[in-house]
C-alpha cells in the first residue's frame, strides 16, 4: 500500500435509501431551467488555469446555461473576468473559446471597444450616442476567485462559501501536486458533446462500481483500490492507488514504468489517481503526472457537453512526457466508455421495464450527489412529475418538507 495514500471511509449508514432520483427529473425542461438558475448560475464553476492566459490580453471564454464567461489578463498581469456582454446590444465582445487581444476588446458587431479592464473606450461613431460613462458602460463584472492557480467564477451569488473554503479539507492533500506552477497542454477542450441528460454523465462519474467491469484499463491500473468517498459539504474525494505489479495492458505497464522512473520530488507524489468532484459538475484530477479537470456544460436537458483540459508540470521532462502522453490515452478511452455507459443508462429509462434501481454501497457517492440536488431542487423528491406549469410551485412548497415527504 502507497504510504501517501490514507482512505477516510465514511461509510454510509445503514437502511440508506437505495432509489436514485426519479427518472422524470432527466426530462424535464422546467426543472432544467431551474437547474440552470439555482445550480448552474448560482456555483462556483472551474473557468480555467492561470497558464491558460498566460501573457496580458490572453483570454478564454465560455458558455453555460445562456450566460457567457470571459477570463482575461489586463495590461497589469492581473486576471478579470466579465460576462462576456457587450453593453451596447448583447453581442459577445470576443467570440472564440480562446486568444489573445493585443491592447483592447474590440466588440464584431459594430465595433465599441474596452479595455482590458473592462472600463469602455469608445463607442463606434460615439458622437451617435450621448456621453457615455466609461466605467458605468463597461464590462460587467463576475465574481472570481483564484484558487492554487485555478479560477473559477460564479454567475450569481450562491450558498456555497469561498472555493478556498469548500476545499480547505483538502488543501494539505492536493497543495504537494504544487499547482500553481502548472502548465497549459493544449487549449481547453469543449468539443465532444452527446444526447445525454447532465445528471446521467454524472451519475457515471460518481461511483467507481462500474471500474472493473466497464473499464479494462483503470481497472489494469487501479481496479482493486479504487475507493469513492462521499460528497460532504458539496466536495467528494476518490482515491485509486495504482494495483501492485507491472500491469496487463501496454499502455498500464509503460505508464507505471515510466512512473517509477520519476525522480525528485516528482516520485514522492502517490503512486495513484486523486479525483475531487466539486458539486455540481466538475471534478479535478490529480496524477503523478497531470492534474486535470472536467465539467460538464449542459446545452438542453438532452444535450451535454464535457469541457476538459489537463496541464503539466513546469519542470516536466521526457519521462513524465511520456507518462503524460500514456495516462492521456488510458483516459481518453476511459472517457469514450463512459459517454457510452452515461448514454445507455439515460436512454434506459424511457423502458417501461425499468420501474426503478437499487444502489450498491459501492454507488453510495451517486446517492449523496443526489441528496445534494434534492436538498437545492426538493421537487426533486417527487415520485411523480409535476404537472405542466407546476413545478415552480410544487418545488417552493416542497422548500420545508424532510427528503422524500415533499
Ligand atoms: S453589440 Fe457590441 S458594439 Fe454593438
Ligand atoms: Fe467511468
Amino acid at each position: 500500500m502507497n504510504p501517501h495514500v490514507t482512505n477516510a471511509k465514511l461509510e454510509p449508514p445503514s437502511n440508506w435509501d437505495r432509489s436514485g432520483l426519479p427518472y422524470w427529473t432527466y426530462f424535464n425542461e422546467e426543472l432544467f431551467e431551474l437547474e440552470a438558475e439555482e445550480l448552474f448560475r448560482k456555483h462556483w464553476q472551474i473557468a480555467c488555469h492561470t497558464s491558460d492566459i498566460p501573457k496580458k490580453g490572453s483570454y478564454i471564454t465560455f458558455d453555460l446555461v445562456g450566460e457567457r464567461a470571459l477570463i482575461i489578463r489586463d495590461d497589469e498581469n492581473e486576471i478579470r473576468a466579465f460576462h462576456n456582454v457587450c453593453r451596447h446590444r448583447g453581442s459577445r465582445v470576443l467570440d472564440t473559446s480562446e486568444g489573445r487581444c493585443k491592447s483592447v476588446i474590440r466588440c464584431p458587431f459594430h465595433g465599441w471597444s474596452y479595455n482590458l479592464d473592462g472600463s469602455l473606450r469608445g463607442a463606434a461613431k460615439a458622437n451617435s450616442f450621448p456621453a457615455l460613462e466609461h466605467r458605468k458602460w463597461g464590462l460587467k463584472p463576475l465574481e472570481m476567485e483564484i484558487w492554487r492557480g485555478f479560477v473559477f467564477i460564479r454567475f450569481k451569488p450562491g450558498p456555497q462559501p469561498s472555493v478556498a473554503n469548500l476545499l480547505d479539507r483538502l488543501e494539505d492533500e492536493v497543495s504537494r501536486y504544487n499547482h500553481v506552477e502548472l502548465l497549459q497542454t493544449a487549449p481547453i477542450d469543449c468539443s465532444s458533446s452527446g444526447n445525454v441528460n447532465w445528471k446521467s454523465i454524472r451519475d457515471v462519474d460518481n461511483e467507481g462500481y462500474h471500474v472493473a467491469r466497464a473499464h479494462p484499463s483503470l481497472n489494469d491500473l487501479y481496479g482493486k483500490n479504487y475507493y469513492d468517498e462521499p460528497f460532504v459539504n458539496g466536495v467528494s474525494r476518490s482515491i485509486a492507488p495504482f494495483n501492485e505489479g507491472s500491469g496487463k495492458l501496454w499502455s498500464v505497464i509503460h505508464y507505471k514504468k515510466m512512473i517509477d522512473q520519476f525522480t525528485s520530488p516528482h516520485n514522492e507524489l502517490p503512486r495513484a489517481w486523486l479525483y475531487i468532484g466539486i458539486f455540481p459538475n466538475f471534478v479535478l484530477g490529480f496524477y503523478p503526472d497531470v492534474v486535470t479537470f472536467y465539467q460538464e456544460i449542459p446545452f438542453s436537458v438532452k444535450e451535454t457537453a464535457i469541457r476538459s483540459s489537463t496541464y503539466k508540470r513546469a519542470d516536466e521532462n521526457r519521462t513524465m512526457r511520456l507518462a503524460r502522453y500514456l495516462s492521456e490515452r488510458i483516459d481518453a478511452t476511459a472517457i469514450a466508455e463512459d459517454w457510452h455507459l452515461s448514454i445507455m443508462w439515460n436512454e434506459g429509462m424511457k423502458s417501461s421495464a425499468n420501474t426503478g434501481i437499487i444502489l450498491s454501497d459501492l454507488e453510495y457517492g451517486v446517492r449523496t450527489h443526489h441528496d445534494a440536488l434534492r436538498e437545492i431542487l426538493p421537487v426533486m423528491n417527487h415520485e411523480i412529475e409535476p404537472t405542466r406549469g407546476t413545478l415552480l410551485e410544487r418545488n417552493n412548497s416542497a422548500q420545508n418538507l424532510p427528503p422524500n415527504k415533499a
